[in-house]
């Protein structure tokens, strides 16, 4: 089992498989992806060989991450060699849901166990004011017929923006009534590229918290191997709601999760270092070397991330790294 110097363990992996992204939003993307160079993704023998060291060491979950990580057209081929892993219990993905309605069926027959879509406003307008694609109907449509399935867990991130959503929460707890999703705000995080829209638009998420409490919210009992999302359930809501607050105290003490870039690096944190290189021991079959390397490397994860001091380390925005 991955375990490290602080006796947190890694039963999670954040794999991306790809940094390009179609959309545009303001805080991650504001004038789009930008190619700077040829770009050599993980190969589907590669993420094999990824999937199959990870789980060795105890990853159960992994979770397919982009830029948008449908841009691939190789996607469900992705989906179906993580699903066939030993040892991998869930397979999710992220995505921004700009072609939902005709990707899922194929997601869904390569054995998806979760989808997460984002979704910074339900209001079309600022929906598009915020991405670049007024997409938001066929979103919605997408997840409507997730949820007609029944198979996928569906969770929907927002980050929370004081000019979009953070003055409306209401519209989002409206529409959790009738609709069994989990919905998480997260509070925006400074990245390289952000600074001044994140001091423009950043939110707390703790009065949201408080809001939720005196609304009858109630905290969700969560498991050991839980992350960092605080959850809540209502009686009268069939939807839940999570916050993600990476501000909070302790927010790193229950960090459960390892990312792979889709250029082969291993990062130990979102805010860490530019990523360490696996690729080497990733082109040949025996994952025992790959192994060695994730677990030496593991000794140089910190206690924590160093966003507090306004340090967002080598991350210039989160399509590197799928959030
Ligand atoms: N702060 C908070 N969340 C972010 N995401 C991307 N960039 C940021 C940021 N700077 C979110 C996306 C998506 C998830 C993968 O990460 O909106 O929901
Ligand atoms: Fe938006 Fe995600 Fe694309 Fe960044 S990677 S522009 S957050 S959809």
């Amino acid at each position: 089992m991955l375990t490290d110097n602080f006796g947190r363990r890694f039963y999670y992996l954040r794999l991306s498989i790809t940094d390009v992204c179609n959309f545009r939003c303001d805080y991650c993307l504001p004038d789009g992806y930008k190619c700077d160079n040829d770009r050599d993704f993980l190969s589907l023998p590669e993420i094999k060989r990824i999937a199959n060291a990870f789980s060795q060491l105890g990853t159960e979950k992994i979770r397919i991450t982009g830029g948008e990580p449908s841009l691939r057209k190789d996607l469900p081929e992705i989906i179906h060699t993580c699903k066939q892993t030993a040892g991998i219990k869930s397979v999710a993905i992220t995505s921004n849901g700009y072609k939902l309605p005709q990707h899922l069926p194929s997601w869904l027959d390569a054995g998806i166990d979760a989808i997460n879509i984002s979704i910074d406003s339900l209001d079309p307008r600022h929906f598009h004011s915020i991405t670049g694609h007024n997409k938001l109907d066929t979103i919605l449509k997408g997840i409507d017929m997730a949820l007609a399935d029944g198979r996928p867990k569906i969770k929907v991130n927002t980050v929370l923006m004081r000019e979009y959503n953070a003055y409306d929460i209401q519209s989002y707890l409206d529409w959790l009534k009738d609709t069994p999703i989990t919905l998480r705000f997260i509070e925006l995080m400074q990245t390289g590229d952000n600074q001044k829209f994140f001091d423009e638009q950043h939110v707390q998420g703790t009065r949201i918290k408080q809001n939720l409490i005196l609304d009858g919210w109630l905290p969700v009992i969560q498991n050991k191997s839980a992350g960092p999302a605080q959850e809540f359930y209502h009686p009268d809501y069939q939807g839940k709601v999570g916050l993600i607050m990476p501000y909070s105290k302790d927010f790193c003490n229950s960090c459960n999760r390892l990312r792979v870039s889709s250029l082969g690096k291993l990062h130990l944190c979102l805010f860490g270092e530019q990523g360490l290189s696996l690729k080497e021991q990733l082109q040949c079959d025996d994952v025992e070397p790959l192994k060695r390397k994730i677990i030496s490397l593991l000794g140089d994860k910190q206690a924590t991330h160093y966003l507090h001091e306004k340090l967002s380390g080598a991350t210039t925005n989160l399509s590197m790294l799928g959030g």
